[in-house]
């Protein structure tokens, strides 16, 4: 058996459909959850799904995840550009990891072209929308399966 694959969204996204829909699209989170769940099963996958606007709240699950999960797929939203405490985190996660975000930081305000969070990525995917978690998803099958620490060993 593999362990659930943890997908995990920081602050604000708990607005997506309302929130900068030229920027985020007109999707919702429930939207995209629905969309990972489904595309999870077609790749024999089980995800763990949540969001939080709170900063310690996440290192908690990425802490769990670390022990309970076979990946993490994150989107920290503003997080990745200014948590040292994400990155210590991440780091920390033996499984790998996949940063998305629905929009392309790079071609938007210069505040928002590092993150942190990336040096502690197996992989980034951003500028796909919905999309980019589908992908996070397919490579997360690949990962996991290449992984010598598959769950559940
Ligand atoms: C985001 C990009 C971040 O810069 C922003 O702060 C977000 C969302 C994205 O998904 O495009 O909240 O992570």
């Amino acid at each position: 058996m593999i362990l659930p694959v943890y997908v995990l969204n920081g602050p604000n996204l708990n607005l997506l459909g309302t929130r900068e829909p030229e920027i985020y699209g007109r999707a919702t989170l429930a939207d995209i959850e629905k969309a990972v769940a489904a595309h999870a099963r077609r790749h024999g996958l089980e995800v763990v799904f949540r969001q939080s606007n709170h900063e310690g709240v996440l290192v908690d699950w990425i802490q769990e995840a670390a022990n309970k999960g076979s990946g993490i797929v994150i989107n920290p939203g503003a997080y990745s550009h200014s948590s040292i405490a994400l990155l210590d985190a991440l780091k920390a996660v033996t499984r790998p990891v996949i940063e998305v975000h629905l929009s392309n930081p790079h071609r938007r305000e210069s505040f928002r072209h590092h993150s942190f969070v990336s040096e502690a990525a197996t992989g980034v995917i951003c500028g796909l929308g919905t999309t980019g978690y589908l992908l996070a998803i397919e490579a997360m099958a690949t990962l996991v399966d290449a992984s010598p620490m598959k769950g559940g060993e």
